[in-house]
């Protein structure tokens, strides 16, 4: 009986050692202290002992249990100390963490900020495919087959009949070719040459702009231009028509906005000429008209295009095209 009790308690002690958590100390305070325990068990069968030893063997039974006892309550005293001390160390006062907000590109808020200010005057946005059919890029743009604007060295071809579109002016013809006059939409999105190096990516954005009604004259072209140059860049920026050459415009002019980084004085940026040419114009060619099915007796028109980089850069004083496209959060981050 003796060894029985000592074998307990070297068992329990044992046990007690590996314990981690509350729910398994209370499975040992079951199984060892508990009412129907092993110790309780052993002194039930106390009274078949010879009466000489009861006493001896009681006692020792009584002290094993008040040991066992006092290990248990020291390991649960322990146990709540922890718990309490993670508890204490978790400051719940502290601030949360401030989730990181992203924001639009700052091509994208040039776009949209573009967009907006001819939505405002009546027109409406398109989109188109960014690969394109040679037809609408060029051939219906009145460039012919042998025209430099189509030299390998500016085109992505995909195949002979397909191309990455160099421009946003093939959306005129695809819009044309869909409805009737009165016509004025703007259309951006991406383009793509064959050019890279300081100033130029082989993808940029543009902004496509076109207004086909009865009567329409280059008096409101100016004046609509004026307009977005206004809103755009400020209302004292200057602004200039300069005669120029599209194939499918006629006449044409290029807009040039008095320069924002000198104010007109001449700098390095403007070529010491205090202008600096921001998009290309025209009325609408008659054999623009002429692929479209459109009567040019009756209908006359203007289309627009201008590169956002471009605008983005003259707003914004900066001086690398690059950075647009660098992915570095110093840069993007100011906008
Ligand atoms: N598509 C021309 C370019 O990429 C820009 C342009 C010029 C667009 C005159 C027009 C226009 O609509 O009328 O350089």
């Amino acid at each position: 009986m003796r060894e029985k009790l000592l074998e307990t308690e070297k068992k329990a002690l044992a046990e007690l050692k590996e314990i981690q958590d509350q729910a398994s100390l209370e499975r040992f305070r079951i199984s060892y202290l508990g009412k129907k325990g092993v110790l309780t068990t052993i002194m039930k069968g106390l009274g078949r002992l010879d009466p000489a030893q009861r006493p001896v063997i009681g006692k020792l039974a009584n002290e094993i249990k008040q040991r066992l006892t006092a290990h248990y309550e020291e390991a649960l005293e322990k146990m709540k100390a922890g718990s309490a001390g993670e508890a204490a160390s978790f400051d719940v006062t502290l601030p949360g963490r401030e989730p990181v907000y992203g924001h639009l590109h700052p091509i994208t808020q040039t776009i949209r900020e573009v967009c907006h200010i001819f939505e405002k005057m009546g027109f409406r946005v398109v989109k188109g495919p960014n690969v394109e059919l040679d037809y609408y890029n060029f051939e219906a743009l009145n460039i012919p087959k042998d025209h430099p604007a189509r030299d390998m060295q500016d085109t992505f071809y995909i195949s002979e009949n397909v191309v990455l579109r160099t421009h946003t002016s093939p959306m005129q013809v695809r819009v044309m070719e869909a409805q009737k006059p009165p016509v004025s939409v703007i259309a951006p999105g991406k383009v793509y040459r064959r050019d890279s190096d300081v100033s130029h990516t082989p993808m940029f954005h543009q902004v496509e702009g076109l207004l086909v009604d009865r009567d329409v004259t280059f008096g409101q072209l100016k004046g609509t231009l004026t307009a977005f140059v206004r809103e755009m860049f400020g209302k004292g920026t200057a602004l200039r028509f300069r005669p120029s050459f599209f194939p499918f415009t006629e006449p044409s002019a290029e807009v040039d906005i008095g320069c924002v980084i000198c104010g007109g004085k001449g700098c390095r940026t403007c070529g010491q000429t205090g202008w600096i040419e921001i998009l290309g114009s025209g009325m609408v060619d008659p054999e623009v008209y002429g692929f479209v099915d459109y009567d040019p007796e009756v209908y006359s028109g203007f289309a627009f295009g201008m590169g956002m980089e471009r605008i983005a850069m003259l707003k914004y004083g900066i001086d690398d095209i690059q950075l647009f496209f660098k992915n570095d959060m110093r840069f993007l981050r100011q906008f």
